[in-house]
């Protein structure tokens, strides 16, 4: 059983930022962020908040489904944090959008959407839903430290959606988790501001070790997507795209050729977005859609890795 997807949306904030710009902030330059990342410019947040990015992308998805939010039996939203840590983002989107079914966050970092897919399709399974959103909203730039070259030039915010009823169109998925115990992937929680706490302070920016990303994610995309082909008994050569978590143009050129998918077959929108976590996938998947670049029928790969560590691939016929 499991999904079929109906429609899909996107929305991301109206300011463009070029890497020109980011140099007359911090000690940058294009040539490094597009020669090491891929990245050209990425949308950030200047009046927009995630409620309304995540609003648009689901309102966009509704229309492209032809369903009204009303008929809506669940709504997901996978997000790192929403504009509160209560509402959730998908209590508040409820409202906005005119929806009246259950609505929480999962936050599984960069792989928030396929984890948010997995659970959507055990609704479905289970006859415990017949139409589900599924809606990825990240404002990556709140967890910025601006001053800091190596993370700040790399990440951008958004959403994407999708509207998911039953069906037969997922035909293979891995889940994995390991904990991430040198913390190479970490924005910790609050500042603390409890007068009796005896812990340190700790700035609640994203900090990364790059380099022990890139080496897991090259690994655990090869090795996500070779299960799931098996799984479901295709080869590279019978997917029409493979959708690949938008981090760097390297770590997707990596993994694309050595699991033997072509140019052609691989998505890349990191040079317009940015690192949008995980928004990144179902961003590219809306474009790919209105473009007409895939179409009803062609059988899609989506795979993403992200903090945690968590990673996650599925196979989607559309
Ligand atoms: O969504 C999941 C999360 N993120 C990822 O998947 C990211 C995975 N990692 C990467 O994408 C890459 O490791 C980066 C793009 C983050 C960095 O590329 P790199 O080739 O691994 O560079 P590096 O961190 O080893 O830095 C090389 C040099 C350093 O200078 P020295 O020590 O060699 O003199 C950095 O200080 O580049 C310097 N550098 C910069 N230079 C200009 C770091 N950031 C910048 C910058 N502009 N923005």
């Amino acid at each position: 059983m499991s999904f079929q997807i109906m429609g899909t949306g996107k929305a991301h904030p109206q300011f463009s930022l070029t890497n020109d710009q980011l140099s007359t902030i911090v000690d940058t330059n294009d040539e490094w962020i597009t020669s090491r990342s891929g990245i050209k410019t990425r949308f950030i947040a200047t009046t927009e908040t995630g409620l309304e990015l995540t609003a648009t992308a689901s309102n966009q998805a509704l229309a492209n489904a032809g369903i009204a939010a009303a008929d809506l039996d669940l709504i997901i939203c996978a997000t790192l944090q929403g504009d509160n840590v209560t509402p959730s983002l998908a209590c508040m989107v409820q409202q906005e959008i005119g929806a009246h079914c259950p609505a929480f966050d999962l936050n599984a970092a960069c792989t928030g959407f396929i984890y948010a897919l997995d659970v959507a399709a055990a609704y479905l399974d289970s006859g415990r839903a017949d139409k589900v959103l599924v809606v990825a909203c990240e404002m990556m730039s709140k967890h910025l430290d601006w001053n800091h070259r190596s993370t700040c030039v790399l990440f951008g915010d958004g959403a994407g959606a999708v509207v998911l009823q039953k069906g037969d169109g997922l035909l293979a998925r891995v889940l994995t988790a390991q904990s991430d115990t040198e913390q190479a992937l970490l924005i910790p929680g609050f500042n603390n501001i409890n007068p009796f706490s005896q812990l340190p302070h700790r700035p609640n920016v994203l900090s990364m070790s790059g380099r022990k990303v890139f080496k897991f994610a090259v690994g655990a995309m090869v090795k996500d997507v070779k299960k799931v082909l098996a799984q479901a008994g295709l080869t590279p050569a019978q997917v029409k795209m493979v959708i690949p978590h938008q981090a760097n143009i390297r770590i997707i050129q990596s993994a694309a050729k050595l699991l033997g998918f072509t140019e052609e077959q691989t998505a890349i929108g990191i040079q317009h977005y940015g690192n949008t976590s995980s928004a990144s996938i179902p961003l590219l998947l809306d474009d790919l859609w209105r473009q007409g670049k895939i179409q009803r029928g062609d059988i899609i790969v989506l795979s993403a890795f992200g903090g945690g560590f968590t990673t996650g691939a599925c196979i989607i016929k559309l």
